[in-house]
């Protein structure tokens, strides 16, 4: 199965609307509508605008979070039908930094996933252990741990991000070695929750400290879908030789 790769930037707390609207003017005459699927993930507050200037380019718009309620007393929240209007077709759920600094967990990370397909959106669900848990030898368990629910999600509009914690902001990339086989772990369990069909179409992206000079080494792995990329997306230059990395992958040609 030849998987179409995808390469999401997950801005996290950075972009303002006025820097949003320069960075995709810039970027959007790098992106060939036959390459790789691209994402963009900007703050809440920059998203109207970005939606406006992606609009029937080969960019689409991610959000970094939604709601698992339609709408509520849940203040701070937006709900993926709230994205969802406003043109937003991903969301990045049970990040790391979600979980490590906003209290959340493998339950809030996939009803938060459900929420978005229910809408509409696809998610792309982050999975990945610590340093400590790698050094222990749990890697797998935390792994299946966080993907033991994954039936709860539709295997369509979905994407599986896997990013070692040690490897998020730190500049120590997994090797492409640690990721492949992680990867393929990942594609196990999809197979157990969607038959080897549904997984065999899913894209695994890896994440954590992925550059333009390490992107083709871990994009060419078997298992490697793609990439979620952080602070090497905020750099136009940088986010498009990423792109191109994945361009250059035959395993991952549609
Ligand atoms: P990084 O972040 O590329 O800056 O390591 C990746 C992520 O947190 O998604």
């Amino acid at each position: 199965m030849l998987r179409r790769p995808l390469i999401a930037g997950n801005w996290k707390m950075h972009g303002s609307t006025a820097w949003t609207q320069q960075y995709l003017e810039e970027l959007l005459p790098r992106v060939a509508t036959d390459g790789p699927e691209v994402v963009v993930c900007p703050p809440f507050t920059a998203l109207a605008a970005a939606a406006v200037i992606v609009v029937g380019s080969p960019v689409a718009l991610g959000a970094q979070n939604c709601h698992w309620e339609e709408k509520g007393a849940f203040t701070g929240e937006v709900s993926a039908a709230m994205l969802a209007e406003l043109g937003v077709r991903w969301v990045i759920v049970g990040h790391s930094e979600r979980r490590q600094y906003f209290g959340e967990t493998d339950e809030t990370a996939i009803r938060r996933a459900a929420a978005a397909q229910e809408a509409g959106l696809n998610a792309i669900l982050c999975v990945g252990e610590t340093l400590a848990q790698r050094q222990a030898g749990e890697t797998f368990a935390v792994l299946e741990a966080q993907t033991r629910d994954l039936g709860r999600l539709g295997p369509a509009r979905l994407a599986i991000a896997y990013e070692p914690v040690w490897a998020i902001g730190t500049g120590h990339t997994a090797t492409p070695a640690q990721a492949q086989e992680a990867h393929a772990f990942l594609r196990q369990r999809a197979r157990q929750h969607f038959g080897a069909e549904a997984a065999s179409r899913l894209r695994i992206l890896y994440g954590g400290s992925v550059k333009p000079d390490n992107a083709a080494e871990l994009l060419v792995q078997g298992d490697v879908d793609g990439a979620l990329v952080g602070g090497a997306s905020l750099d136009v230059a940088g986010f498009s030789a990423i792109i191109q990395a994945a361009t250059g992958q035959p395993s991952l040609a549609r």
